[in-house]
């Protein structure tokens, strides 16, 4: 029960700031898309290329299972994980989730340059990103035991989860 899941928007910082935390606090810093990636042999792009975005969200729910049978991880999920109810349960047995919060400016931003995410490959990705986000936010903020705000560097975030997790 003693993990800690980040949940939030593409490009929150959800990996950078698991990094600093688990290095940190002593913990394993487990990122879910990578995750997927290494044990599938093949990129999240690849996985949706070739088998379809609802295969992925398979493919998320089994590492959600894997995950939590472990201890002492900082999982960084994928920004869609925790808009899945059963992921939630599942996540929610093994530790708390923690929803870093970051305006849509700031996710705009952060998000300009992206090639990785198949998602905000088009070219509206402005809109999308905040179609996705109101639809998104009362979901995180449902999940998410506490709530820090991510409009902050990397560490400074991951010092204040550190901090209210004790
Ligand atoms: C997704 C977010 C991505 C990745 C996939 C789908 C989403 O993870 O899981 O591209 O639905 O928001 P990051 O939040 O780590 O970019």
């Amino acid at each position: 029960m003693n993990n800690i899941i980040l949940c939030g928007f593409m490009g929150c910082g959800k990996s950078t700031i698991g990094r600093i935390m688990a290095k940190k606090a002593g913990l394993t810093l487990v990122d879910m898309d990578r995750y997927i990636e290494e044990k599938e042999g093949m990129t999240v792009s690849e996985i949706f290329e070739k088998y379809g975005e609802e295969r992925f969200r398979e493919l998320e729910t089994e590492a959600c299972r894997e995950l939590s049978e472990r201890e002492n991880l900082v999982i960084a999920a994928g920004g869609g994980t925790l808009t899945f109810q059963r992921n939630i349960d599942i996540l929610k047995s093994s530790g708390k989730i923690v929803f870093i919060d970051v305006s849509y400016e700031n996710l705009c931003e952060r998000l300009e340059r992206d090639t990785r995410r198949p998602l905000l490959q088009v070219e509206n990705r402005n809109e999308v990103i905040r179609e996705l986000l109101d639809k998104r936010l009362p979901i995180y903020r449902n999940a998410a035991s506490v709530i820090v705000n991510g409009n902050f560097t990397s560490g400074i975030v991951a010092s204040n989860i550190l901090g209210i997790m004790g």
